[in-house]
Formats: C-alpha cells, structure tokens, sequence
C-alpha cells in the first residue's frame, strides 16, 4: 500500500489530523515564536534593569556647573585616568568640589551611572547585592484521589546593588566617602581591580563570578582627615588607584560657583568668597570651611536686607559652629571673626 503524505481525515466535514509536513510547519512556527518572545523577553530584561538603576541608586544632580580652567584641567586629569579603565580615587578637604566633579565626569562618560555613599553601617553586601526574599510554593497533586504529592520549591531572590550592576553591565560607579565604610565591607573590590572579576561569595557555580565588564569604571572620594582616621582603606586597594589629590579650588573658580548658585553679581559674590577664604586659612585643617560654605553664606546673606559686618558674623557663625567642641573654641572662633 502506497504511502500518502496527505491523507483525507474528515469527519463531518472537518479535518481531523495533520499531515507530517503540516505538522513540521507548525512546530517550527511555535519556535519561532518562542525565540521572538525570549528575544523580546531579553530586550525588556534589559530595560527593567535600566529603570532599576536609576530608580534605586538615585544619583545626585548636579545643578549648577561652573567650568574655569582649573576645573576643566582637573576634570580632564580624572578622564585620562578612566580612559586607561584605572580607577580614580579624589581626595580633597570637606566641602572642596569631590562630588560635584565625580558626578559631572561621570555624567560624561556616558553611561549609566551608579551611586554608593560611603558611612560605618555599609557591608558587603550593599555593594554587591544579595537574596531580597525567600519564596516558598506548596505544589499540591491529586490528581489520583488518595495519593497527595506535596512539592516545595524555595525560591531566593538575588537583587544585584551598585558594584554589581556596574561591573556586569559597565556601569560607571561613584563610590562617594568610601573610606567612611569599613575596609572589610570594601574587599570585595580587591578582585576587582586586580583580577577583572567580582566574586559573589554567597552565589554558586557560575553564578559566583562575575567578569568586568570592559566600559566599568569607578571614581572614590574621600576626605584626607577622615582617611587617615580609624577606617584607613587597606593599601592593597589603595595601590589599585590613582589618587588625585584636589584642594579649594581657587578665588575665581569659587567666586563663579557662588554667582551661581546664589545668583549674585560678581562684587557681591567676590566679598562673601574672600570673607570665608580668609576664615579658612585661620582654622585648623578638619575644621576649615569649603566652597559649600561659601555658597551657603551667600544664600543666606542674600534673603537679608542688610549686608554688614553683623549679620555676616552671625551667618559664618552659625556655619563653623557645626565643628567646635567646646564653647571655649567657639569663643576663641568668634574672635577670628570678629578680627576678620
Ligand atoms: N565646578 C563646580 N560648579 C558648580 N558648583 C560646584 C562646583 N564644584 C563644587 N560646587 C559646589 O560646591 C559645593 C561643595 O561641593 P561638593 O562637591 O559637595 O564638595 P565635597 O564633595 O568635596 O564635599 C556644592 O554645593 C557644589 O555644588
Ligand atoms: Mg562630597
């Protein structure tokens, strides 16, 4: 009997079953389909992701820049560094312009940008990530009426954080204060830089090591007084950075910021930048007063009718008393003042 590829299977007029050609086609359609929908699955994984880093590592803005030269000169310092993927580590006096800067670079690079603040109760895990919840699923068969079949499946959650995500997908991570965090909390970093992989110490198998993505970069600030203190960095990672050491910036630089931030003109703005940088050169280095001073001052003294002698002691007052210990010191701060 002669084999036929196509057979006529009707019942009451309706086709019954499909041939082997038919068959195929279909299959093939469903798979098809299926590699569209992974594909799509895919393109959306990726969005989700996106969202996510700039919905949960909110970024600070940086609202008003000022480039001068020696701004412009800095900044293209810290981008040569990151062109040779070295990561830079800005190290400056409380108030001098690190985060403004870190940020605006970043901003530059044009990648998504990551954002960690450094303090005491960082860990390891808010660098990397780790299981956000356990999902339990009670499966219960019966489908033969005495016989139950009791499954569960426990499902963790692993949520990457900032280093994560920035070394998967070549994210540009600021690490802002990161000597505020303890060194153990930064370890994680040592593969890193070394080696080009992130270890996820509670993940398996290949889960467990994640390759650097070659756009990864990382910018750390951190303040010299602090950095010096309890929670000096170990310097296995220090030796894995360029330090860039940045001061106040200069008189001009500073009076710009100030015009605006505070929308002042130049004279008035000058006055305030030379009030406070002629504080900061009498107080002692942890105490000294930076540009968010100046621009502080000036937005205070801005709201103010009066513009004299006064009112700006009351106002400089007001702001370098957030460092003195005793209310000798501050006596003894009031005279500078007053002297100033
Ligand atoms: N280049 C700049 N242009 C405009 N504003 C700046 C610039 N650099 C610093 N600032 C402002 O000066 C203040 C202190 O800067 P910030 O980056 O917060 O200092 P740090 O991180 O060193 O403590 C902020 O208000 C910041 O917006
Ligand atoms: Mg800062």
């Amino acid at each position: 009997m002669a084999y036929r590829a196509v057979h006529r299977r009707e019942v009451l007029g309706k086709r019954m079953h499909q041939t082997f050609s038919e068959k195929r086609a279909e299959l093939e359609n469903k798979e098809k389909a299926l590699s569209n929908m992974k594909s799509s699955l895919a393109v959306m994984d990726k969005e989700l992701t996106r969202e996510k880093v700039e919905a949960e590592y909110l970024v600070p803005e940086v609202e008003y820049w000022v480039e001068t030269e020696p701004v412009k000169a800095l900044k293209e310092r810290v981008k040569n560094w990151l062109s040779l993927k070295q990561p830079v580590h800005i190290i400056g006096p409380t108030g001098c312009g690190k985060t403004a800067i870190s940020l605006t670079v970043a901003k530059e690079l044009g990648r998504p940008v990551v954002w960690i603040n450094g303090d005491e109760s960082i860990t390891t895990t808010d660098l990397i990530g780790g299981y956000s919840e356990v999902e339990v699923n009670t499966i219960r068969d019966k489908y033969i009426h005495n016989v139950f079949k009791d499954k569960d499946i426990l499902k963790a959650d692993w949520a990457d954080n900032p280093l994560t995500l920035a070394c998967k997908y070549g994210y540009t991570l600021i690490y802002n204060e990161f000597s505020r965090a303890k060194p153990s909390a930064n370890n994680v970093l040592l593969s890193v830089f070394s080696e080009g992989v992130l270890e996820l110490p509670t993940q398996f198998g290949e889960e467990r090591y994640v390759k650097v993505h070659p756009a990864f970069r990382a910018i750390f600030t951190s303040n010299p007084v602090e950095y010096a203190g309890i929670h000096r960095a170990q310097d296995a990672l220090l030796d894995r950075m360029v330090g860039i050491y940045m001061d106040y910036y200069d008189r001009e630089t500073e009076v710009k910021i100030v015009m605006t931030h505070a929308k002042l003109d130049m004279k008035d703005a000058a006055a305030i930048v030379d009030v406070v940088r002629r504080v900061r050169e009498r107080l002692p280095n942890a105490e000294k007063i930076g540009t968010r001073a100046c621009v502080m001052v000036a937005r205070m003294l801005k709201g103010f009718k009066k513009f004299d002698k006064d009112s700006v002691n009351a106002v400089l007052g007001d702001i370098i008393v957030s460092k003195t210990k005793s209310q000798e010191d501050f006596l003894s701060k009031q005279k500078i003042l007053d002297s100033i």
